[in-house]
């Protein structure tokens, strides 16, 4: 139907090979594959974490809020300018979303000042976001924790592999948290993981991802265990060995995925900069050396004068397919209800943002064919 979807999978005969042979071994669910896929994300994470693969992000996010300890009333601060994810998984804890703003038009990460503004004596933890893979600035945002007494959550759902002055995205805050949704850099179709330095928070991830149980199905499968307690309420939050098994290729292919991303936001940068309506946003964290980006995703903001819906159909007709990351929360049914503080910019890349396709499988002619559509769409030639 796309001549250019906006993501396309980097799949071959690994990940069906890997999947073949789960299914061989006659072992569904957090086994060997499991086991592996954890230690391997943690070596390739370094900074001593622990890693508990879990059924998505979301999931991850949820079990952060509740490891930490975020109870009904606390206030958590969200970034404004994010996937819907965030803000649910505060409101199903009956915690309250206080959104914080994006830095600028140019830098569209959560603001540290817009953060500090907003803390609370009731404020118990910060969920940043590294947008579409470019890393927030970390240095601030931990030393503002630390000093207010906060808990720290990164949402990594962008940047598997991005780091900042050296260190992975992840790794930072109390706990890290992964997406591996179908149009991730690391794809198994469903999962995620939940990372983290702190050996209690890592032994809570356990209980809460598998219903508070002291030993698994395996265990008693091996003779390890005969019966189990239950520590704590949980829920279960697993992942399959299938998805564990696809994630260890995925995995491999990270590094190389976002080498060949960069190419291509480097090459629609260059093929845009004729084009002046178009901004596009983390120029200068692409020019940082002290930080490597995942380029999850290439999102542009369009000028005042445009009509979105218009440009979207005038791609469309062309064979080309685009996205908007993210719609506003403001404008969402379930959350209109809600009293949020004033987050202008958040606001207005919300209203104007345009997310064209990108993927490592994708050619220099393909991004060639989209800069073509747009630069027609507003008007830029
Ligand atoms: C920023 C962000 N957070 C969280 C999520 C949720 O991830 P999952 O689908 O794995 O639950 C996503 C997924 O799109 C995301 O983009």
């Amino acid at each position: 139907m796309w001549k250019v979807s906006l993501f396309e999978l980097d799949f071959d005969r690994c990940e069906s090979d890997a999947v073949a042979g789960v299914l061989e071994s006659q072992w569904l669910t957090m086994g060997q594959q499991t086991q592996s896929f954890e230690s391997n994300f943690s070596a390739f994470l370094n900074n001593g974490v622990s890693s508990t693969a879990v059924s998505s992000c979301t999931a991850a996010l949820h079990m952060a809020l509740l490891a930490v300890g975020v109870q009904p009333g606390d206030e958590v601060i969200i970034p404004a300018l994010t996937f819907v994810a965030d803000i649910n998984v505060v409101k199903m804890i009956g915690a309250i979303p206080v959104l914080a703003d994006s830095n600028s038009y140019e830098d569209w990460n959560i603001s540290v000042q817009s953060v500090a503004e907003k803390i609370t004596d009731k404020t118990k933890a910060v969920i940043v976001v590294h947008f579409a893979g470019y890393p927030c600035d970390m240095g601030d945002i931990v030393h503002l924790c630390q000093e207010r007494n906060l808990y720290l959550i990164e949402d990594v759902a962008h940047a598997p592999g991005a780091s900042y002055k050296g260190t992975h995205c992840g790794t930072f805050g109390d706990v890290g948290c992964f997406s591996f949704f179908t149009n991730k850099n690391l794809s198994i179709g469903e999962g995620g993981m939940f990372v983290t330095r702190n050996d209690s928070l890592h032994r809570k991830a356990g209980y809460l991802r598998s219903h508070g149980m002291t030993s698994l199905t395996l265990d008693r499968y091996k003779g390890r265990a005969v019966s189990y307690d239950v520590v704590q309420p949980g829920l279960n939050y697993r992942m399959d060995e299938m998805r564990a098994a696809i994630g260890q290729v995925q995995l491999q292919k990270l590094s190389k995925g976002n080498i060949r991303r960069c190419q291509l936001v480097k090459h629609y940068i260059q093929e845009l900069s004729g084009c002046h309506r178009i901004l596009i946003p983390f120029l200068a964290h692409i020019e940082n050396t002290n930080i490597t980006a995942a380029y999850h995703i290439f999102p542009v903001l369009l000028p005042v004068d445009c009509d979105r819906a218009d440009v979207i159909q005038m791609m469309k007709n062309n064979g080309i397919q685009t996205s908007i990351h993210y719609p506003s929360f403001r404008d969402f049914s379930a959350f209109k209800d809600m009293s949020f503080t004033i987050t202008p910019i958040a606001d207005e890349i919300s209203r104007r943002v345009l997310t064209l396709p990108l993927f490592p499988t994708m050619s220099l002619e393909q991004v060639n064919l989209v800069v073509d559509s747009i630069k027609q769409a507003v008007g830029c030639h």
